[in-house]
């Protein structure tokens, strides 16, 4: 029987590229598809923590199994800031203006490593699983490239030559930290977990 599983996400695009991978077993929904248009808020001081409040708050008001993913970037000399803060670094939504903020404060500075990281909350029957996925790499001097999105302009990964918004996507989709999480919940929940 196919198994309902919501996605907290309002982008019907990531929803269903999971959907795909997947396959018949679930049915992927988005917040939308359930009808839940509140905002749920993002306070916790980990990518875990907020990970699981989004997932959480859908498996209490709902009673849906559901996962969240929350990512951010990971700066070694910033003391691993932006982190949980990486969407609005410099007080807006503007990624150019978060990422601006980042090569000032890492100005002269030469240790410049870097990662990205997305953790995966699921919440399943009554059981709480996470799934992790990073992508190390090093912070360049100045933006490079015009693809992608967030800190992709300055974000060189281990092993390449080009920045993230350098790369195309599918480049980018079999390195990225959120391609590796996302692996490692559809091998989790394709190896029947959940699915009675
Ligand atoms: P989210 O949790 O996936 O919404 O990511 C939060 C923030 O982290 C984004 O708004 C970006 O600033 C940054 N971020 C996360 N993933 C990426 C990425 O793959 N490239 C660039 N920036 C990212």
């Amino acid at each position: 029987m196919r198994k309902d599983l919501v996605f907290a996400t309002n982008n019907r695009h990531k929803a269903e590229e999971i959907q795909q991978l997947l396959g018949e077993g679930y049915r992927v929904l988005t917040l939308k598809d359930i009808g839940c248009d509140v905002d749920i808020p993002e306070t916790g001081a980990t990518f875990a923590e907020n990970a699981s409040l989004k997932s959480s708050y859908v498996k209490e008001h709902y009673q849906l199994d559901c996962f969240a993913d929350d990512s951010g970037l990971e700066v070694d000399a910033l003391g691993l800031e932006p982190g949980v803060y990486s969407a609005r670094y410099s007080g807006t939504r503007d990624d150019r203006q978060n990422l601006e903020l980042v090569l000032q404060r890492m100005q002269g500075e030469e240790t410049r490593s870097a990662r990205f990281r997305t953790v995966i909350s699921l919440r399943m029957g009554s059981e709480s699983y996470f799934f992790e996925g990073t992508a190390e790499g090093h912070l360049t001097e100045a933006p490079l490239g015009t693809e992608g999105f967030g800190y992709d302009p300055i974000f060189r990964p281990e092993g390449h030559e080009r920045t993230f918004a350098q790369m195309s996507m599918e480049e980018k989709n079999r390195i990225s930290h959120r391609a590796k999480a996302m692996a490692k919940l559809i091998a989790f929940l394709k190896e029947g977990a959940g699915i009675s």
